[in-house]
């Protein structure tokens, strides 16, 4: 059955477009129901209508606590029949009233690898710190920041040379890789929480790419004969 999703946002919205692209292109079995901003100019609503998308915004600004911002996201969305939310970009927390409205069904993308790096900057809070290796996470949500079962991640080396900009923008890439696929995943109804872990459903697990168990992601990368 195709997932109906709502998509939160703040920003850019490259990961909505990332989305965008892998539902029309077959790959990813959902339909994006309704696309919300807290922000009015937010570059991701245009992305949206350029789809014929509903958007919707509903200014944090308008509200008086977070709670009554929330309230209002979460009728919208149940007007929508959304049955996924989706985080991309979304720079708010969310309330434990919100979390418990739509249970498991929640995802958000980070930019590192999350236990790491939780919050604003993450990226750059990671090239600053001198990792190695960095990545993103897409994780389901639950009441605390950056935090819950871990869906997918992605890795790759940091080098040395490269600006937080350019690590960023690396990240970004392997974002928009990870979140499709993470909810291709809740759409076929492959993703269970056992004692707080997902398990992925088997099927289909030998078409994963890359494959799991004969890569490493090794930074710096390994002298000969090691
Ligand atoms: C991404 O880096 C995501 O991981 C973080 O916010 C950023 C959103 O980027 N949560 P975009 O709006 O999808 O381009």
């Amino acid at each position: 059955m195709t997932l109906s999703i709502g998509v939160l946002l703040s920003g850019s919205g490259t990961n909505l477009q990332a989305i965008i692209d892998r539902i029309e292109e077959g790959t990813l079995d959902a339909r994006i129901v309704i696309v919300i901003s807290n922000i009015p100019g937010a570059k991701g609503l245009d992305r949206a209508r350029k789809h014929g998308l509903q958007t919707r915004v509903i200014p944090h600004r308008d509200s008086a606590s977070r709670q009554e911002h929330d309230a209002a996201l979460i009728t919208c969305l149940r007007q929508h029949g959304v049955q996924a939310v989706c985080l991309a970009g979304y720079m708010r927390l969310l309330s434990p009233d919100f979390v418990q409205a739509f249970p498991r069904r929640i995802l958000n993308i980070h930019p590192s690898l999350l236990p790491a790096f939780k919050g604003v900057h993450a990226q750059k809070q990671a090239a600053d710190y001198g990792v190695l290796i960095a990545g993103a996470t897409v994780h389901f949500v639950d009441e605390h920041l950056d935090h819950g079962p871990i869906i997918i991640q992605g890795a790759l080396p940091v080098s040395p040379a490269e600006s937080g900009d350019d690590l960023a923008a690396r990240i970004l890439a392997v974002e928009h890789r990870i979140y499709p696929q993470a909810l291709q995943w809740l759409a076929r109804d492959r993703l269970k929480i056992d004692q707080g872990r997902v398990v992925l459903g088997l099927q289909g697990l030998e078409g994963r790419f890359p494959a799991v168990h004969d890569q490493f992601c090794i930074s710096p990368g390994l002298e000969k004969g090691f």
